[in-house]
């Protein structure tokens, strides 16, 4: 439990069949938790945008907020992955512009890997080429959300089902060390978990994957809009948090706080 975990550990594990454990996480607190609790993977998604930045959506997520996001995290991490999301156009315009964005997520972020979006096999050659370890995002890419219009389910259909597939497999040679797989029926995510030797990790995608990704408010009861369906809710933090600020008020209005013991000095 105590090994520092590593593209290659992960491989190990696809390999041993030890599921892998993976949240999101966007700051220092939260990240501290994940990593004491024994998360194996922590995403400093773009989804912060949506779940804390109260945006409709991941395209107005900038790389700054992505730098200064991954740098909390990456403070407060002692043994998980810590994967930065490459935010929407930062890794469109050109390999170098890619390549320099990714930099920054490593260098100033401090981050161990990058994620991106959609089947991008010569992008991610030449960041594995730098040395930067990917990880690959197939399925629901949420970056096109104002193209496509609506977040669907992928694979019901037998085309998109072998388009998936033979994603998977681009993506494992140009060199990604896992794949993440959103929203894609449980088959085609079954299917390409037993064809490739990287780890594919699954949200909204069935049990067949080599693990498993949620978004941490989701399940702690702290988003802002109703979950999806397969974020199972394991805590209600929002509504410990409204009692907690409710009973201070009330102690602030009511006089009974602070105490005595609550102060400096003696009182008079
Ligand atoms: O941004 C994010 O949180 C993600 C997960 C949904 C995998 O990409």
């Amino acid at each position: 439990m105590n090994e520092v975990v590593t593209p290659r550990l992960l491989k190990r594990w696809k390999k041993d069949g030890r599921p892998i454990v993976a949240l999101t996480a966007y700051d220092f607190p939260t990240a501290r938790i994940l990593d004491e609790a024994g998360v194996d993977v922590i995403l400093v998604g773009d989804s912060l945008g949506m779940v804390l930045m109260g945006l409709q959506d991941t395209v107005n997520v900038t790389m700054d907020a992505m730098v200064h996001h991954t740098s909390m995290v990456t403070r407060a991490v002692k043994r998980a992955l810590v994967v930065a999301d490459l935010p929407f156009l930062s890794y469109h315009l050109s390999p170098s512009h890619a390549l320099s964005n990714a930099g920054r997520l490593m260098q100033e972020g401090g981050c161990q890997a990058v994620k991106l979006e959609g089947c991008r096999p010569e992008l991610t050659e030449s960041l594995v080429d730098a040395g930067i370890p990917v990880m690959g995002h197939l399925g629901l890419t949420p970056q096109n959300i104002r193209l496509t219009g609506h977040y669907r389910v992928s694979g019901r259909s037998e085309k998109e089902h072998d388009l998936l597939v033979e994603q998977a497999s681009i993506m494992e040679k140009a060199g990604c060390f896992s794949l993440v797989l959103e929203c894609t029926m449980p088959d085609p995510a079954r299917v390409m978990t037993s064809s490739i030797t990287i780890p594919t990790i699954g949200i909204g995608s069935g049990d067949g994957c080599d693990g498993q990704i949620l978004v941490l408010h989701d399940i702690i009861g702290l988003s802002t809009s109703p979950p999806a369906r397969f974020a199972r809710r394991y805590a209600a933090v929002g509504d410990e948090i409204r009692r907690a600020v409710e009973s201070y008020a009330a102690d602030v209005r009511e006089r009974r706080f602070p105490t005595a013991e609550e102060s400096y000095g003696k009182a008079k």
